[in-house]
């Protein structure tokens, strides 16, 4: 077995070469696996995921719905449009348990990325069949596409099911607004919303999924929205005119502090990449009691603040800071955040804060009601020009 091989290899030194003939047979396998996309929502193998049942009447009133993966809780917003077209919201949020923690804490990391659609080149692409075909059979049998999979989507589904008995309604589909974590990718999302037994819309206009919380927290905030969403014209002149401005994101949890330095125009198009923001899982409000001394938490707290601010306020400032997370009320924090930024800066932006633990639940929520878009995907390659 070795020896075929090593003789193979000989034979093609090419790795890429062994892995495109590899490709060339699974793939016929992966192309008849359902993709996450199909029309089969519900596994009727597992009946934990059939929807439930409610004896109780019906909300008569159109709704939309978005929930919030973050550090160490979920969030959900509904929307209701009452008959006189005036809006109510409601909110709901849900501590994650040490599962869930641990599973955001895990997916933060750079060293838990691997290969995920969209990729950046061929042999991403055929590398991550195995992945992928691996998710595909553990779906076909009714389990959540990976371990993380399971834990995120019961408790998306706990809370579902929660706001559904609540508010009497029946939620089918959803955007899914997450924290900005380096390995969780939009097919993890789109698995959950299907594990949590909901469909998963994607918000009109969004740039590109993920739908990152920055964004969502800057709808949820009230800004970037046009006038009239049903005036389309009117709409995409207002989306001209918008102008993109540089926004601080501070999320502050039980479980996480993050920090970014995030270019908005509107909530479906943040600018964020990983190198202008930061998640970190030892640096929650839990976390001082590991520090021998409040003092010295504090100080590696703004430390993480000003490890994005410094080298990202040089040539545009701030103009706003986000807050986001069920922790950001305490006087310390809010004491830390203005004494660090005002240093810095030598002022302090408005700092929005209402809501943070549901904001961004609430933005995504907005961002469904004025409308959801087709989520077309291809295998992942679409993104590669050809040559
Ligand atoms: C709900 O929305 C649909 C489509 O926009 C509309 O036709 C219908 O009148 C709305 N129903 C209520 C009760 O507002
Ligand atoms: C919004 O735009 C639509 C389509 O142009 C129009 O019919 C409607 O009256 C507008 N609503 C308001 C409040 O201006
Ligand atoms: C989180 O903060 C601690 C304390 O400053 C630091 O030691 C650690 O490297 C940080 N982790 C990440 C992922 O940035």
């Amino acid at each position: 077995m070795a020896s075929t091989f090593s003789r193979l290899r000989l034979r093609l030194p090419k790795l890429s070469l062994i892995l495109l003939l590899l490709a060339v047979f699974l793939a016929p396998i992966v192309l008849t696996i359902p993709s996450p996309h199909d029309p089969t929502p519900f596994s009727f193998q597992n009946p934990e995921v059939f929807p439930d049942q409610h004896p109780q009447a019906l909300e008569t009133r159109n709704f939309s719905v978005a929930f919030s993966l973050q550090s160490s809780y979920t969030a959900a917003a509904v929307i209701f449009t009452n008959d006189d077209g005036t809006l109510e919201t409601v909110t709901d949020a849900l501590q994650g348990g040490t599962s869930y923690r641990k599973v955001m804490a895990k997916l933060s990391l750079y060293s838990s990325q691997h290969n995920a659609p969209p990729y950046t080149n061929e042999q991403q692409y055929w590398t991550d069949i195995p992945r992928r075909i691996r998710r595909a059979l553990r779906k076909k049998s009714g389990l959540p596409a990976s371990r993380e999979v399971g834990v995120l989507g019961r408790q998306i589904r706990k809370l579902r099911r929660k706001i559904e008995s609540d508010l009497s309604i029946r939620v089918k589909d959803a955007p899914i607004a997450v924290q900005h974590l380096v390995a969780l990718y939009q097919d993890d999302v789109e698995d959950v919303a299907h594990y949590a037994g909901i469909e998963y819309s994607e918000p009109s206009g969004l740039f590109h999924p993920v739908l990152w919380e920055s964004g969502s927290a800057y709808s949820g905030y009230g800004f970037g929205f046009c006038k009239n969403y049903t005036d389309e014209e009117q709409c995409r002149a207002e989306d001209i005119d918008r102008p993109r401005i540089r926004v601080f994101a501070v999320h502050y949890s039980r479980a996480a502090l993050g920090v970014s330095m995030v270019e908005v125009s509107s909530g479906v198009h943040p600018w964020e990449p990983d190198y202008r923001h930061n998640e970190n899982f030892t640096l929650g409000a839990d976390a001082v009691d590991s520090y021998s001394s409040d003092i010295d938490y504090w100080a590696d707290v703004k430390a993480a603040l000003l490890d994005i601010m410094v080298p990202w306020t040089i040539l545009k400032k701030p103009e706003k800071i986000l807050l986001t997370g069920d922790m950001v009320r305490g006087e310390k924090f809010m004491h830390v955040l203005k004494t660090t930024v005002e240093g810095h800066l030598g002022y302090v932006p408005p700092i929005y804060s209402d809501d943070a633990t549901v904001v961004v639940a609430k933005g995504a929520a907005e961002m469904r009601r004025r409308g959801r878009q087709p989520i077309v995907r291809g295998y992942g390659l679409e993104g590669l020009s050809s040559d």
